[in-house]
């Protein structure tokens, strides 16, 4: 029995040594203390030993199981105590490493230019509308007072998808199509997207954007025109910019004007930009006239008032000095990520 003992012991100890994961433990643990463990069953035959031999056999086994007890707990904790430190290890941080950039994206500068726009407008209370690119004739120019034998319908210049339906070659329908929807007083802004057949070149692109603004109301004049263009332009090309109005020709205003700004690059004393006049012409405008405001039901004896239209690209080309539209299109990053 005393040599069982020993053995036992051997054993255990052989078995603890080897044990690697507290997994191993368990077992161990199972193998040797628990009720078909090896000192249990042991300690089962104690009933044949000789009386005498009782007691010094049972503080034998008895002091082997503490000692196994402990020498469990202890193999336990060293265990326990390596698996934090490979883990410590393992989550290790290297807090002086460089951080990965991130990629922050900018706005277009057309997208720029067209809030700057849109921004002037809304402070003075115009509400901003949109419109179908695909439109009818009849909006795009027949409700616009632009008769059948006007230049401006040359199927070289619009994109007809039908005799009836083309793609809009400006955002000006959209003055018709909110006026016969709406009763006065209006003041909108329409932004957009436009299409026009001509070949691309550094002032030129088959699409393009327009903003076009209308003010309907009792008693407007050509002087809240003035006032309103004025202001916008000081707005987007500085407070001290010279300011003029050309007449023009435009079949849905009367009288139509052209608002020039002086030249930003050389301040009116002329320069390749503004071809040696000094001045750069930035929108169209005008008096809305009696024809269009009658087409959509509109009495001109009550109400009338002013439009206005401009290129997006063409304010963007000269708010931030660039000399080819092509750039706006291309979407080349080096040139983007300048604005
Ligand atoms: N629609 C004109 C164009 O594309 C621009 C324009 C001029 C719009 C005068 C207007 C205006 O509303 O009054 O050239």
């Amino acid at each position: 029995m005393r040599e069982k003992l020993l053995n036992i012991r051997k054993e255990a100890e052989k078995s603890l040594l080897e044990a690697i994961k507290q997994q191993d433990i368990e077992r161990l643990r199972i193998n040797f203390l628990g009720k078909k463990g090896k000192l249990t069953q042991l300690l089962r035959g104690m009933g044949n030993l000789l009386p005498e031999d009782r007691p010094v056999i049972g503080q034998m086994a008895n002091k082997l199981r503490s000692d196994l007890e402990r020498m469990i707990e202890e193999k336990i904790e060293a265990i326990k105590e390596k698996e934090k430190l490979e883990r410590l290890e393992k989550e290790q941080i290297d807090v002086t490493i460089t951080g990965r950039k991130k990629f922050i994206g900018r706005k277009h500068p057309l997208t720029r230019t067209l809030e700057d726009i849109k921004s002037f407008f809304i402070g003075m209370g115009y509400e901003v509308v949109e419109g179908p690119e695909i439109e009818l004739d009849y909006y795009n120019f027949e409700a616009l007072n632009t008769p059948e034998d006007h230049p401006a319908r040359d199927v070289q210049d619009t994109f007809y998808i039908t005799d009836k339906i083309l793609l809009r070659t400006q955002t000006s329908p959209m003055q018709v199509r909110t006026m016969e929807k709406r009763k006065p007083p209006l003041k909108i802004l329409a932004p957009g997207r436009v299409y026009r057949s001509d070949a691309v070149d550094a002032t030129h692109s088959p699409v393009f954007h327009q903003v076009e603004g209308l003010v309907i109301d009792e008693n407007i004049t050509m002087g809240d025109l003035k006032g309103t263009l004025i202001a916008f332009a000081r707005y987007l090309f500085g407070q001290d910019r010279g300011v003029r109005f050309r007449p023009h020709y435009f079949p849905f205003t009367e009288p139509s004007a052209e608002l020039d700004i002086s030249c930003i690059v050389c301040n009116g004393k002329g320069c390749r930009l503004c071809s040696y006049n000094g001045w750069l012409e930035i929108l169209g405008c005008g008096m809305v006239h009696p024809r269009v405001l009658e087409m959509v039901g509109y009495n001109p004896e009550k109400v009338g008032g002013f439009a206005l239209g401009m290129g997006i690209e063409r304010i963007a080309l000269l708010k931030y000095g660039i000399d080819d539209m092509r750039l706006f299109f291309e979407n080349d990053l080096r040139f983007l990520r300048q604005f």
